[in-house]
This record gives C-alpha cells, sequence and structure tokens, in this order.
C-alpha cells in the first residue's frame, strides 16, 4: 500500500527510543516532516540527524503544559501547519500490588503517560483547527488500555484512560475533520523492556502471545503509518490492537 505524507507535519513525542523511534523514521520516509520530540534532548536531536529526511528535533516532558505548547507552537512555526501528532511518550513506573503502590510513582505515571497525552491531544487540536485542514491524532496506549496485570496499577489505569480519552476527543472533533484513534501494542522489545525485564522475564512474556514472541517497534510503526493516513479516512475514535493474539485469548 502506497503510503505518502509529503508536505506534512507530523510530531512523535519520545522518539528518541524505541517506538516512538520506530514510528518517526518510517514517516520520515513516507516524505513527512517528523518532529522527533522527547525529555532527552540530545537523544532527540541524534535521532533526527541520523533519521533525516528534513526531520526537527525539539526536547520537552510531555507532562508539563508550557513544553508541550511550545512543542506544538515550534512545528507551526518551522514548519507552517501541523498535519498529526503520534502522543507515544511513556514510562513503565514502579511494579507493586495496589495496596503498596507507591504514590509518587502513581503520580508520575498518570503524569506523563496520561495528562502527557491529554496536553499533546489537547495543543495539536487546537493548532489543527486553527490550521482549517483537520488533522490526525493517534495515541500509543497498550494492550493494557483493555486488560489488566497484576503489579502495574498505574500504567493500567493511564493506557486505559487514553482510550477514553481517545473516543471522546474523536466525537468532539469529528465535524473538524480531525481524527483520533488509539494503538494497542502488546509487548514490543524495546529499552523500555529491556529496563525492566531480564531475558528469563523476557522470554516468559513472549510466550504468553499467541504467536510466541514479542513484537518489534516497526510492526507498530506500519500500523500507525497507516492510521495516520489519508487510507484510514473512516476511521476515528477507535483503538487498534498489534498484539500478536495476546488479548484474544
Ligand atoms: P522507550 O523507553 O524505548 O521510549 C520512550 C521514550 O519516551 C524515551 O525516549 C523517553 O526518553 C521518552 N520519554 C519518557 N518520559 C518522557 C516525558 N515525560 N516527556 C517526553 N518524553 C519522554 O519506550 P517504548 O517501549 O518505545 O514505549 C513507547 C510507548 O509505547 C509508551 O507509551 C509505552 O507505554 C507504549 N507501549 C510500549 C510497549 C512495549 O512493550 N514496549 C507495549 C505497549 C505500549
Amino acid at each position: 500500500m502506497d503510503i505518502r505524507f509529503d508536505g506534512k507535519t507530523i510530531i512523535v513525542t519520545g522518539a528518541a527510543s524505541g517506538i516512538g523511534h520506530a514510528i518517526a523514521t518510517r514517516l520520515a520516509e513516507s516524505g513527512a516532516t517528523v518532529v522527533i520530540s522527547d525529555i532527552a534532548q540530545e537523544a532527540a536531536e541524534k535521532a533526527a540527524a541520523e533519521i533525516g529526511h528534513g526531520a526537527l528535533a525539539k526536547g520537552g516532558d510531555v507532562s508539563k503544559p508550557d513544553d508541550v505548547q511550545a512543542l506544538v507552537d515550534f512545528a507551526v512555526a518551522e514548519t507552517g501547519g501541523l498535519y498529526g501528532i503520534v502522543n507515544n511518550a511513556g514510562i513503565g513506573g514502579a511494579q507493586a500490588p495496589t495496596g503498596e503502590y507507591p504514590i509518587d510513582s502513581w503520580d508520575q505515571v498518570i503524569g506523563v503517560n496520561l495528562t502527557g497525552v491529554f496536553l499533546g491531544t489537547r495543543a495539536a487540536i487546537a493548532a489543527m483547527k486553527k490550521g482549517g485542514q483537520g488533522g490526525v491524532v493517534l495515541n500509543i496506549a497498550s494492550i493494557l488500555g483493555s486488560v489488566g496485570i497484576a503489579g502495574s496499577v498505574a500504567y493500567v489505569a493511564a493506557k486505559h484512560g487514553v482510550v477514553g480519552l481517545t473516543k471522546s476527543a474523536a466525537l468532539e472533533h469529528a465535524a473538524d475533520n480531525i481524527r483520533v484513534n488509539a494503538i494497542g501494542p502488546a509487548f514490543i522489545h524495546t529499552p523500555l523492556i529491556d529496563k525492566h525485564m531480564d531475558q528469563a522475564t523476557q522470554d516468559a512474556l513472549a510466550g504468553m502471545h499467541a504467536m510466541k514472541r514479542l513484537g518489534q517497534p516497526e510492526e507498530v510503526a506500519d500500523l500507525a503509518a497507516y492510521l495516520l493516513s489519508d487510507k484510514a479516512s473512516f476511521i476515528t475514535g477507535s483503538y487498534h490492537l498489534v498484539d500478536g493474539g495476546y488479548t484474544a485469548q
């Protein structure tokens, strides 16, 4: 399928690593002007240089309203408009049962994984409405946006919240020609997984997928490119799994 984004600007948050990096690469290769954003500014600059195709870098913390507004303003000022945003930045948080879950980790995970998605969606939609051409918001949730897992209450709550936020924003802005969707990846082999799990845990996790393996970031990037493109022109307010059969069981 020929998917092109020539002349279109798309922001990807958390794009210095993992899934965000793969999505930014896929979009840039398909002609988009990508704005690579990350809390790790130097890593964002490195990623933009590596990815090429005119990719721009902008540091910022998605949990901070001023940083998110500055990111959207930067994209519009530098490129003349905003077609899309991929709200991808996310963290894992503490692992503990709910009765012992550290409150500071709850606040941090909700701040980045839920409030961060809200702030990105809010600022991007405002810019898209101003531009008058419509646009696309794509939120990276997780399979944990529709099922639970023991030990990660904040992460699971945030990702379920992202799915709800996606539906409401889609309903509100369909008339503005702005589509809002979410993706639910299962466990994808990225630095986030390597940081939290040893090899034995990763092997056990792989076995929980019907396909008996972890996903690759590029497999999420292909779905992201489709949902961001005009090929998905009748798709809004929905949540799309890329999960190797994890939640079918
Ligand atoms: P990763 O850790 O490889 O990359 C995340 C990036 O986000 C990093 O570059 C990090 O610096 C950046 N980041 C963290 N906090 C930030 C903040 N406050 N503001 C801006 N940038 C920030 O993680 P990965 O695995 O690529 O995850 C990306 C997204 O996909 C996350 O939302 C994650 O929850 C989601 N996801 C990941 C899955 C996995 O198995 N790896 C499965 C399902 C969803």
